[in-house]
């Protein structure tokens, strides 16, 4: 399944590496898979509708895609549904503050100016993009994450290390 994994541990590295290399291809997931000695199936599905029966997993993640793509009344409920009780989801995705400060314009980086709503942001649209992304305040994913059925066990915002590069033009490290 493109973003969401069972594992049944000792995975940490893997993860990592995922999200190091920023993989999103099936031959990735399969060459990762020989280098950590992990084996599990990989499917391709729709992270709001995944075709496996409830409580299949003890862990799923979610870097840039389901987390971004979908509109969280739906994968995150479905993301509960197979999770054992217990289980961990983690995710992550673009600040609510960058996307508060991000420009219209292609190509150009946020900026330190508010130039959209804090206040009902949700599903968000670019100019001369077929994407949509959602995008919601802290208290929104809190509310719509306890909604389905998920504890709520941190927030990390991200910061990037002395020396660290961007390599998206939507974002400096300043
Ligand atoms: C920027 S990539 C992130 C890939 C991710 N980090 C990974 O390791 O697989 C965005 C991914 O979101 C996936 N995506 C978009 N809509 C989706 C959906 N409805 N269900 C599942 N995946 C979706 C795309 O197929 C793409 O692989």
């Amino acid at each position: 399944m493109g973003h969401l994994a069972g594992s049944g541990g000792g995975g940490r590295s893997f993860f990592r590496e995922l999200g190091r290399q920023g993989c999103y291809r099936a031959g990735m997931w399969r060459r990762l898979q020989g280098q950590y000695g992990l084996d599990f199936p990989l499917i391709h599905g729709d992270a709001e509708a995944i075709g496996y029966p409830e409580a299949s997993f003890d862990f799923a993640i979610s870097e840039y895609g389901a987390c971004l793509w979908v509109d969280p009344e739906r994968w995150l409920p479905e993301s509960a549904r197979l999770l054992c009780p217990g289980g961990q989801l983690v995710f992550l995705t673009n600040s609510f503050l960058i996307t508060l400060c991000m420009p219209t314009e292609d190509e150009m980086a946020a900026t330190e100016r508010l130039l959209r709503p804090a206040f009902g942001m949700y599903r968000v649209e670019w100019p001369g993009s077929p994407g949509v992304e959602f995008h919601l305040s802290h208290g929104d994913w809190i509310r719509v994450l306890r909604r389905s059925g998920f504890e709520v066990e941190d927030l990390i915002e991200v910061r990037p290390a002395v020396g660290a590069t961007s390599s998206y033009p939507f974002v400096s490290v300043e």
